[in-house]
């Protein structure tokens, strides 16, 4: 066995361990980006090998928070790729408004910038009073932030220009209230999303939603569980409820492929047939 089997091997028992002592689950995880963020904790801890890292994980609850943050990337912005909230815009908001009521659902929605997105496109679309957004993740840190709708005054600018782009009209600095180095998003855009704790691996349907949107948490994930985590969203979708994708993720490979039709291929927008 070589050098790296042995790390492999070692990462493997590690991931099961976690999951024994504290239910989270990362066995399914794309070894690329587990191996990745799991030897750079044991060089930032000092550590000499990943065994060490399995001792110190369980029997310290601190050390185990710090790994699974470090498993769970939390990078995001608001309106994310224009070109994807102008298809938005342009092609799902015209379905959307067809219902009396409407569900959104955003799967790993980290520190919330996208649900509050969603939440000025639904505003301007004069759809939000009968909206309800639920913003789930598995990461209860980035979700008390996301609550909170603290950002950093340092980012509007740039929040400003990705929302203009992305086909608002409005002036973007309407949507919240600057007290010094952050802003504090409205009231009004807050008030109809539930934040919930949701782990896409071990949790099961909670709603039967019209819109999933599931950007950039996919890749994360290998094959099977990205086949496991898209039959979850197939189930929690109504009959031509629609599923949004990040730039680098299918359902080419997937076995629901066939259960879809293209709204926008290339913003991997996808509605599921009746
Ligand atoms: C890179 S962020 C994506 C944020 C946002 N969707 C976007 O595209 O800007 C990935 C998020 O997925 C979450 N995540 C990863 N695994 C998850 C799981 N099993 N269940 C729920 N959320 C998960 C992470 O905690 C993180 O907040």
């Amino acid at each position: 066995m070589t050098s790296e089997d042995t790390t492999e091997l070692e990462i493997s028992l590690l991931l099961e361990a976690v999951y024994q002592k504290y239910g989270y689950d990362f066995r399914q995880y794309s070894k690329a980006h587990v191996n990745r963020r799991i030897l750079n904790r044991m060089k930032l801890s000092g550590l000499e090998d990943v065994s060490q890292i399995q001792s110190k994980v369980l029997k310290d609850e601190t050390f185990a928070y710090e790994l699974l943050q470090d498993l769970s990337i939390t990078v995001t912005e608001m309106f994310r790729d224009q070109d994807f909230y102008r298809s938005l815009r342009e092609n799902v908001i015209p379905v959307l408004k067809t219902y009396p009521f409407i569900k959104i659902w955003h799967a790993g929605c980290a520190t919330g910038e996208e649900a509050y997105s969603m939440a000025i496109i639904m505003q301007e679309a004069g759809l939000y009073e009968r909206t309800t957004i639920y913003a789930t993740d598995f990461n209860q840190h980035a979700l008390n932030r996301a609550k909170e709708g603290i950002f950093s005054n340092a980012m509007m600018k740039e929040y400003t220009v990705n929302y203009q782009l992305s086909g608002g009209n409005e002036s973007f600095s309407n949507y919240y209230t600057s007290n010094f180095d952050n802003v504090i998003m409205n009231q009004s855009l807050k008030k109809n999303i539930v934040w919930a704790n949701h782990n896409l691996v071990t949790d099961s349907v909670f709603a039967e939603v019209h819109l999933i949107l599931c950007r950039n948490v996919l890749i994360y994930f290998d094959t099977n569980l990205q086949n496991k985590v898209q039959k979850l969203f197939y189930d929690s979708l109504i009959n031509g409820g629609i599923l949004c994708l990040g730039s680098k993720e299918s359902l080419r490979f997937t076995d629901l492929h066939e259960k879809y039709t293209e709204l926008d291929k290339k913003q991997r927008i996808f509605k599921k047939k009746y």
